[in-house]
């Protein structure tokens, strides 16, 4: 019996999902950004853009900034078994591939326990980490750095 009304609910959403998607229905509206941009009108942001090339460090605007990474990250993968920032960025790593070694701060995990490797809680580089591009920015932004960072 619970077998038929999964199959029946199945139908339903399905005969849902056609009548949507019917040619009369996408005629009726554009797609648009979250601002109101015509995604395929002239002023759609465009997702062609380029990394930017490797350079030196970047400046910091403000204490505890993670700072920016001067150089592309294409293929750098991060997945749960490895890390290929940690190539590098690892303290055993950086005597020959002459990067900056991870912060101190990094290996503390959330209860402020010191671990002998990257906490758990700083894995996922790139959650904090942004590489550069020359794409425009999406909105305006009048920050200016703190009294001590300028
Ligand atoms: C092939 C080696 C290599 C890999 C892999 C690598 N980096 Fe780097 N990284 C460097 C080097 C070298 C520098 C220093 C650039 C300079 O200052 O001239 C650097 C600089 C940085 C900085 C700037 C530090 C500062 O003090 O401003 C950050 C942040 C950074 N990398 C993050 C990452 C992240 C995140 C990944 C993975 C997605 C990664 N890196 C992968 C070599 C690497
Ligand atoms: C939760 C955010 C966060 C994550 C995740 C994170 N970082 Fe950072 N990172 C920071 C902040 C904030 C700073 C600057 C303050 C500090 O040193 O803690 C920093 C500093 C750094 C620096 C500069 C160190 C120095 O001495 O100037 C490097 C290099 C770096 N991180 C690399 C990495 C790599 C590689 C990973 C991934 C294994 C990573 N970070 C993950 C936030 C993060």
């Amino acid at each position: 019996m619970k077998k038929l009304t999964m199959m029946l609910m199945a139908c339903l959403l399905m005969s849902g999902a056609f009548a949507q998607s019917s040619p009369g229905a996408a005629t009726a509206a554009r797609v648009q950004t979250l601002r109101g941009v015509d995604i395929d009108g002239p002023e759609a942001p465009s997702d062609n853009f380029r990394n930017e090339r490797d350079a030196r460090a970047l400046p910091r605007d403000f204490v505890q900034q993670p700072p920016l990474i001067p150089h592309t990250i294409k293929g750098y993968n991060i997945t749960k078994n490895f890390n290929k920032c940690l190539d590098c960025h690892a303290w055993s790593r950086t005597a020959d591939s002459g990067a900056p070694r991870v912060s101190i701060t990094h290996f503390r995990t959330r209860g402020g326990t010191e671990l002998s490797n990257v906490s758990p809680l700083r894995y996922f580089c790139t959650q904090c980490h942004v590489p550069q591009t020359d794409a425009q920015p999406l909105v305006g932004n009048s920050f200016k750095p703190a009294a001590g960072m300028r």
